[in-house]
């Protein structure tokens, strides 16, 4: 028996495994955020290869919130209309669909990472100005200084969550991910490092949670209450604060989860080039453990999760509800039946698609 290839249920959702593939900008729409064959092959792979739940990439609540011009958004109802395709796909192949929704804050206006993934200059006509709670930027190589949120922007941004995660219901998606973290717009209002605000959004942590705690809320109001409505949030900046910190975004996730949160992706924050990560194999396991522990949350994590044994003992063990797998699966879409194989499962060849399970199982000593 395998923990990792053990169904888990959340609501009325139930994944085939605890393989998930983690969210991953593709930078592949064409600038109208649409989907087209680039995304549609890549889902339908990665859906095929196994995994029991496929959240599709970062996709911008408006056309300011994207990271760069390549992202997928959600602010049409033809955007909308065009994920449908590949929700079915994912469906046919037994994963379940999932997407995360975000805006990209001050974050926003870059180039594609592979074209500098840095600030777009401001002259060049493909630039946009970047909002975010306060005038300050982020720096390195993304310096254009954001244009500080008036209220009424903070209302127009969390009405464009709530028309996106519409959308992504109506397409028909059953797994939601507020993108909470790294440094993009929630994540930019709960730091200080970004979030000087004097107002109500801004000062103590109680202020600094409010725009995720009420676009949580506006969000939830919309998304069928059977379906997991989850998170990606960066508990820790690793700027030298780590247990403050973590203590903070405890107490914030016991709000978001009093407020109908399912689930918590923990993460990074992202928030300041000045930190000291300590990355390493699945060097946030014990964090989210902590953070599942302490808020009765279930949740997951990923960052440096690779290997078949690793991924099984951090489920066996009760660290992680889910694995969330990004390059490993990029690496090898068929990831799972590597790793089924590798466990020693007898029904390894059944985390495939028939077409090409019959054959493996048939030869599978040859
Ligand atoms: C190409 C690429 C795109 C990514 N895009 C997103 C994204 O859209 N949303 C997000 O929350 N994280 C994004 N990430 C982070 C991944 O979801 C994941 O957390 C990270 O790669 C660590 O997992 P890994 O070590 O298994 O790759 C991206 C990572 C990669 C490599």
């Amino acid at each position: 028996m395998s923990a990792l290839f053990s169904s888990y249920t959340l609501k009325s959702v139930t994944l085939r495994n605890r393989i998930a593939v983690s969210p991953m900008c593709q930078y592949m729409a064409e600038g109208d955020g649409l989907v087209n064959d680039w995304h549609r092959v890549h889902y339908e792979g990665l859906a095929r290869g196994g995994a029991g739940l496929v959240v599709v990439e970062a996709t911008g609540v408006s056309p300011e919130g994207r990271i760069t011009p390549g992202d997928l958004g959600l602010w049409t109802d033809a955007q909308g209309a065009a994920l449908r395709p590949i929700v079915a796909a994912i469906k046919r192949w037994g994963a379940v669909p999932g997407i995360q929704i975000g805006h990209a804050g001050r974050k926003a206006s870059a180039n594609r990472p592979w074209e500098g993934d840095d600030h777009i200059p401001e002259d060049d006509p493909r630039a946009w100005q970047p909002i975010a709670p306060s005038a300050l930027a982020f720096g390195g190589g993304l310096p254009r200084v954001p244009r500080a949120m008036t209220e009424a922007d903070i209302a127009r941004v969390q009405a464009d969550f709530v028309a996106a995660a519409t959308r992504a219901r109506d397409a028909g998606f059953e797994w939601l991910v507020l993108h909470f973290a790294h440094g993009y717009l929630a994540q930019s209002f709960w730091s200080d490092h970004s979030n000087q605000r004097a107002d109500g959004y801004g000062g103590s942590a109680e202020a600094r949670g409010r725009f995720l705690r009420e676009t949580l809320a506006a969000v939830r109001a919309v998304w069928p209450q059977d379906k997991p409505l989850t998170a990606r949030f960066g508990v820790l900046e690793f700027d030298g604060r780590d247990e403050a910190q973590l203590a903070e975004s405890i107490a914030l996730l016991g709000a978001l989860k009093a407020g109908g949160l399912d689930f918590i992706d923990v993460s990074i924050g992202f928030s300041t080039p000045q930190a000291t990560i300590p990355w390493g194999a699945h060097f946030l396991a014990d964090i989210a453990a902590r953070v599942r522990r302490e808020t009765g949350l279930p949740g997951a994590t990923s960052w440096y999760i690779s290997g078949a044994e690793e991924a099984e003992q951090l489920i066996a063990e009760d660290r992680l509800d889910l694995v969330m797998l990004g390059r490993p699966l990029l690496a090898d879409p068929h990831w799972p039946y590597a790793a089924a194989r590798t466990l020693g499962l007898e029904e390894a060849a059944w985390t495939l698609p028939a077409p090409y399970a019959h054959w493996l199982a048939r030869y599978r000593t040859a």
